[in-house]
């Protein structure tokens, strides 16, 4: 890129993960040491699409944001500038209009904060002129480019402390208690949690389970007197040539709603194990609350570094950590491959090693 950096826009897409905050706290900081100007769109791509939605932001707006769950700018997974709701069933390209409100306000790189959807949509606006620079967030941690994304380590401590406190009254009932946590395609919330947690059984959208194994699991565990089990499923899991459980079929042009998966597997349980059967949903509990110690060091690594590569003009990159090291990787690589748990890789060993049953 030949002219000089100037100014900046930063906004966060999607669904919220914890470390949105720390991100835009460390990108802000760090660019108005580097002479960057910041701006924020809310509500993600919304703020660029409607008119006096982008705020300029100084040490002021980061303030005391560390610690806070959610973003100061507002998340939004339904502006999709490239297919925009304009009508009740009219959906429209209004890409240009985004384009025009970032000249108009001479903003010389966007930085996107999101998962594989808000990094698609970002690596579009680069051929119309655009330079984009990406910063990668989904508590579901399934991003092909990064070995981690923020928002993932707070998810599975909170999914942990839930199993944690499911064991004690399913032991004090004799019951089967199936937590279903969140991953839409990526299990690593329901494994990473499930080890953490000591659960009996874990199921994941890679492996297809067969609900007869589980049922066996539980009632060998009956047998040797352990009457209670701790169940964790992955919203994206199903059963053996089974489809996965969805709530609704979503707007055009977005992703289905998933749910369902945890009851359906208490639903085939039961009658099958000689115990109650009950059902936890953890739902968005997982995507609030404070960023966890690691996800608030890594939000800020990731920020820091962003704001790097704003001032280098290295545009068309994403950050990510390879390893322990947080590099630039290019913004079409994110979107490549999702990072998928591998059914034959070392942590579903670990997990069969210490008697974790996975369904297949
Ligand atoms: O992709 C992150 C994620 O948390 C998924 O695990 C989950 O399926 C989805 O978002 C839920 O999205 P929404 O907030 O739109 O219900």
């Amino acid at each position: 890129m030949s002219q000089p950096i100037r100014r900046i826009c930063v906004l966060t897409g999607g669904g919220d993960a914890p470390g949105l905050n720390p991100v835009l706290r460390a990108l802000v900081k760090t660019a108005l040491e580097l002479d960057l100007e910041v701006f924020g769109a809310e509500d993600g791509f919304q703020g660029l699409i409607e008119p006096g939605r982008m705020i300029r932001l100084d040490r002021k707006s980061v303030r005391g944001i560390l610690p806070k769950g959610g973003s100061i700018l507002g998340c939004s997974n339904k502006a999709n500038p490239f297919h925009y709701q304009t009508g009740p069933d009219t959906y429209e390209d209004v890409s240009a209009q985004v384009v025009h409100r970032l000249r108009d306000h001479d903003i010389d790189i966007l930085v996107v904060v999101g998962g594989d959807g808000t990094m698609s949509m970002g690596s579009r606006f680069e051929p119309l002129g655009i330079p984009v620079i990406g910063v990668p967030k989904t508590i579901d941690n399934d991003l092909g480019a990064t070995d981690w994304t923020f928002g993932f380590d707070t998810a599975v401590g909170t999914a942990t402390w839930a199993i944690d406190a499911l064991h004690s009254t399913a032991e004090a009932h004799d019951r089967v208690l199936v937590l279903e946590v969140m991953g839409r395609y990526a299990g690593w919330i329901a494994l990473h949690a499930g080890i953490a947690g000591g659960a009996d059984v874990i199921l994941i959208p890679e492996i297809e389970y067969d609900i007869e194994r589980i049922a066996k699991k539980i009632r060998q565990r009956s047998e040797r007197g352990a009457n209670f089990s701790i169940v964790v499923v992955g919203e994206g899991a199903k059963p053996i040539k089974g489809d996965t459980a969805t709530l609704s079929a979503g707007m055009p042009g977005h992703l289905p709603r998933l749910g369902g998966a945890g009851a359906r597997v208490a639903a085939e349980l039961e009658g099958r194990v000689p115990h109650d059967v009950r059902v936890t949903v953890l739902g968005h509990i997982q995507r609030g609350g404070s960023p966890s110690n690691f996800d608030r060091v890594l939000g800020t690594r990731f920020g820091v570094k962003a704001a790097q590569l704003c001032r280098a003009g290295q545009s068309g990159t994403m950050v990510a950590l390879r390893g322990t090291e947080v590099v630039a990787v290019s913004l079409e690589s994110a979107i490549d491959e999702p990072k998928l748990v591998d059914p034959e890789g070392e942590l579903v060993s670990v997990a069969r090693s210490v008697g974790i049953e996975l369904g297949a």
